[in-house]
């Protein structure tokens, strides 16, 4: 086979397919047959007005809620993702919208929070002890690996800035993710100078060898990093496009019903 036609099979390859899924809350179609592609090395943004679905999307896809209906397929299987912890196991690490850290504990435990670390010794085997050297260390590098600058892990995160909050929770995306990072809105809530960090750090992933879902209301942001976008609105799936072929002005369009459009 020649090198190029491998690039393409590569190119072509998905790493997450979501088909028809849908949630309702009673009589609420909060999502209503939506499919998700999510291409191998791409970052892909999801955008639409507020109670498009997005949230309700990701948590969907990653078993934080259950799915009124939809099937899951990773690297062209069916999967089974019925709880966080299924996500987990596949490899997907999400950064939700509203609980990224906790405010009252280290960096350090945040980052480590459900998968401690402990000793390697009987300490750690019988009784569980943690090893925070280890936790520290491995902090550490983290951040010096993605160039994030804090220095004083051992404080509450509650102490830091938003900016470095994000930081801190997309970190964890490289440490745990091992295919997938999702990310709901990871600016929303920074300044411009911190929401250029954070899209800095969100394209690093891609280095890191993570295929990225990123909720996004800023249209800046899916025009200068991501490679592909799709729109909800009102629960439903209305387009889905080549960032290099849409601009802002058409997506905002599409955003509020303003263009209507086929899925393309
Ligand atoms: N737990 C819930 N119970 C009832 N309705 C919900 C619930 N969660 C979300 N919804 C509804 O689902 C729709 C989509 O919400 P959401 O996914 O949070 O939107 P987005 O993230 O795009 O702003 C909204 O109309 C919202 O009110
Ligand atoms: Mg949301």
């Amino acid at each position: 086979m020649e090198k190029n036609e491998i690039k393409h099979l590569q190119k072509a390859k998905n790493i997450l397919e979501a088909r028809g899924i849908s949630k309702h809350y009673g009589g609420i179609k909060a999502l209503d047959d939506v499919d998700l592609v999510l291409r191998d090395g791409e970052v892909l943004a999801v955008v639409g007005d507020n109670g498009a679905g997005k949230s309700t999307l990701v948590k969907a896809i990653t078993g934080a809620i259950s799915r009124t209906s939809g099937t899951i397929l990773f690297d062209g299987e069916e999967v089974r993702i019925d709880s966080p912890t299924d996500a987990k196991a596949v490899g997907i690490e999400t950064v939700y919208q509203d609980l990224a850290l906790v405010n009252e504990i280290s960096i350090t435990k945040n980052i480590f929070l459900g998968r401690e670390i402990v000793k390697d010794n009987i300490l750690g085997r019988v009784f569980g002890v943690l090893d925070f050297k280890k936790m520290d260390t491995e902090t550490r590098d983290l951040f010096k690996k993605l160039d994030i600058r804090i220095a004083d892990i051992y404080r509450d995160a509650q102490a830091f800035s938003g900016g470095q909050r994000q930081a801190v929770a997309l970190s964890k995306t490289v440490l745990f993710g091992k295919r997938i990072a999702i990310l709901d809105e990871p600016t929303a809530a920074l300044g411009v100078r911190e929401s250029k960090m954070a899209m800095d750090l969100v394209a690093s992933l891609k280095d890191h060898g993570l295929s990225v879902i990123m909720i996004t209301h800023n249209m800046q942001h899916v025009m200068n990093y991501c490679d592909r976008v799709m729109v909800l609105r009102l629960g439903r799936l209305v387009a889905v496009r080549d960032v290099k072929d849409v601009d802002g002005d058409t997506l905002v369009g599409l955003i509020t019903g303003a263009n209507k459009s086929k899925v393309a």
